[in-house]
């Protein structure tokens, strides 16, 4: 399978969002990059359903939305509502990471789970089963445009380890600081995801440099 590249709309022009959708509509992106911030699990907050329901009407590829909220339980039924497709929560959030996965998959979306850099892979040893995708956090979250954690690279492989041993068909998501540097290694690493903000959007041709990342 070849690898699929997820353009973050965090760092598009949200004056001009609706031209910014249809550039990804248009490239050879995969999928939609949602990020939502609460400023409480992260020192920043981003955007809400309006917002994500205006993307959702121009979007012709799937919502891939990555929860940076503390007890996201409480909204699973309304991101569904407004669009997501793919819907990621921190595992540093949740309390019963069990019981919140099962509860995505039956709202019909894809269940993903997001570690921050310090959080080890061992911990989703008794999980990976249940997840469609795991998000490695290669930035700490909250902001767009931060310095790659090189760490990530042996984390991508212990993940990938895990997985096979448990013969799960968890996608590796990778997210934050992806640019022309490293996304050849994350893939060689195992990778199966690439978010990418920044490096596409503040770009010159922001379509090509998508395409340069599907390479
Ligand atoms: C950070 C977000 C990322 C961010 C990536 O907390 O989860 O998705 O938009 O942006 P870049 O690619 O600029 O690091
Ligand atoms: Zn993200």
């Amino acid at each position: 399978m070849s690898h699929k590249i997820a353009p973050s709309l965090l760092s598009a022009d949200f004056g001009n969002l609706q031209r910014d959708v249809e550039m990804v509509n248009h490239s050879k992106a995969d999928w939609f990059h949602i990020d939502v911030m609460d400023g409480v699990f992260v020192p920043n907050i981003s955007f809400g359903f309006p917002v994500i329901q205006s993307i959702k009407k121009h979007a012709k590829k799937p919502l891939d939305v990555h929860l940076m909220i503390v007890d996201p339980d409480r909204y699973l039924e309304e991101f569904k509502n407004a669009g997501a497709e793919i819907l990621a929560v921190h595992y540093e959030a949740c309390n019963h990471l069990h019981r919140t996965c099962q509860k995505i998959k039956s709202l019909g979306m894809k269940a993903g789970v997001s570690l921050n850099p310090h959080t080890p892979v061992s911990v989703l040893e008794d999980i990976i089963c249940e997840t469609d995708l795991i998000l490695l956090m290669s930035v700490n979250p909250g902001f767009g445009g931060q310095k790659f954690i090189e760490n990530t690279y042996s984390k991508i492989k212990a993940l990938k380890k895990l997985i096979d041993s448990k013969k799960a068909k968890t996608l590796i998501e990778i997210d934050g600081g992806v640019d022309a540097s490293n996304f050849k290694k994350l893939i060689e690493c195992g990778a199966d995801v690439l978010v990418a903000g920044n490096y596409v959007f503040k770009s010159e041709d922001p379509e090509k440099t998508i395409a340069d990342l599907k390479e």
